[in-house]
């Protein structure tokens, strides 16, 4: 089957979540890469938490408190660095592979959009800094509905959007979580293993896995 809408999630898929860390990596000291993962960790942790428990906050403030925690739990780095950090965060680069795969799928007249954890001021910010201002039809944040993935309801936001099945619906993630969500929710889901990690929730696979977004155009 066809599809004619193609979704990507934001962080880690389309933009280098280590990206703010790497760039200052020497002043954030030897532990930086310990935080930038631990940062990561930590921002996702409170969106699940917080959406189990009914307690949305949006997605700027968990990062900011998660570096908080990062930065407490590496006492050799220096949180001087937080607002830095906050602000590369805001500027993150995409992933090389990304205005060509977009181009492709673009020319193949398929409709694109960005299905993300993070509010629409952050997702603005990141998309106009990876120079990608106008390319996508829709940017949808979780802040409408005040929930995160993986709430059906966040998936259903395409869904009801388009006026479409969620078999129409081809959604990118690097997350594999996010991967199974989808999968759940009813989208033909690929997983872009960047990192090649041992996959996971085997009862919700993707419907291919690749490397990175180059050959999506082909799927
Ligand atoms: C997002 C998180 C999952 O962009 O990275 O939704």
């Amino acid at each position: 089957m066809s599809h004619a809408i193609y979704v990507f999630d934001a962080y880690g898929t389309l933009f280098d979540v280590h990206a703010a860390v790497r760039r200052n990596a020497e002043a954030v000291g030897p532990d930086a890469n310990a935080l930038s993962a631990h940062w990561r960790a930590k921002q996702l942790e409170y969106s699940w938490v917080r959406s189990l428990m009914g307690r949305y906050l949006d997605f700027w403030t968990l990062t900011e408190q998660a570096l908080d925690h990062a930065f407490a739990s590496f006492p050799s780095t220096d949180s001087s660095m937080k607002p830095a950090l906050l602000d590369a965060y805001r500027k993150l680069d995409c992933y090389l592979e990304v205005p060509e795969v977009i181009k492709s799928l673009k020319s193949q007249g398929k409709q694109l959009a960005i299905l993300s954890n993070g509010s629409p001021d952050m997702l603005a910010s990141a998309v106009s800094a990876a120079g990608l201002d106008g390319v996508f039809d829709e940017v949808f944040s979780v802040d409408a509905i005040a929930a995160y993935k993986t709430d059906e309801r966040v998936y259903e936001i395409v869904t009801n959007h388009f006026r479409v099945y969620p078999e129409a619906v081809s959604f990118q993630s690097s997350n594999r979580w996010d991967v199974a969500g989808a999968t759940a929710f009813g989208f033909r889901t690929v997983w872009i293993n960047r990192a090649g990690l041992a996959d996971e929730y085997n009862d919700l696979p993707p419907a291919a896995i690749l490397a990175s977004l180059d050959g999506l155009a082909g799927l």
